[in-house]
């Protein structure tokens, strides 16, 4: 199976076709938002380092994740800089908050979950980078997004290795838990468009 079929199978619904017209109508926010999104994914992957110190296989995906965030944020900075579009702080979308309150409070299960969120996050983002690139009509942001998918899959891959071989059970049941959460934050109306937003709303979902 290749990457992208992978993904979409592991991710419980495609990107509303909604939320891909709001997105090209409003690629600014979308750029400022994907720029908060690589900081956030590194600030992640660095808490997992400072929690976990006692796990060098996750230390050193962590560590390698967590650099490879930053160097999408500048990147993402970049290519901002080259669209006049200024950074500037955003509200952050209620997807992450909306996966995050179900983690468990005790351990593995805490780590469990939260590395199974970070398997759902870099899904959604690769299959958001695939849906949009053949309706971006700046060819240099379909190219940037086109080279992100491999790598945020590659995130992925990682984060479910880990939180397989962190967990003393299968995990089936709580990526199910988790895909029933997120295809209600996918595909339920959203007050605002962010990168990992549901429609938002005054846009028909499709
Ligand atoms: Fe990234
Ligand atoms: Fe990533």
């Amino acid at each position: 199976m290749d990457l992208l079929d992978e993904i979409r199978t592991f991710l419980p619904c495609p990107t509303p076709a909604g939320w891909i017209n709001a997105a090209t109508d409003d690629l600014a926010t979308l750029l400022i938002d994907h720029a908060h999104c690589e900081k956030k994914a590194a600030s992640t992957a660095m808490n997992l380092m400072f929690r976990y110190v006692d796990q060098p296989d996750l230390l050193n995906r962590m560590s390698r994740i967590a650099r490879e965030e930053l160097i999408h944020f500048e990147q993402v900075l970049g290519l901002m800089k080259e669209r006049g579009i200024q950074y500037g702080h955003l509200t952050p979308s209620r997807y992450a908050l909306g996966l995050r309150q179900h983690v468990r409070t005790h351990e593995p299960a805490r780590l469990v979950d939260t590395l199974i969120i970070g398997a759902f996050i870099e899904a959604r983002s690769c299959e958001r980078f695939a849906a949009l690139e053949p309706h971006l009509e700046d060819e240099a942001l379909a190219r940037y997004y086109r080279s992100l998918f491999k790598a945020e899959g590659r995130h992925y891959r990682d984060y479910l290795e880990l939180a397989e071989a962190a967990a003393e059970e299968p995990i089936a049941d709580r990526i199910a838990f988790f895909a029933a959460a997120e295809a209600e934050l996918i595909q339920s109306h959203d007050t605002e468009f962010r990168f990992h937003s549901g429609v938002p709303s005054g846009v028909v979902a499709g």
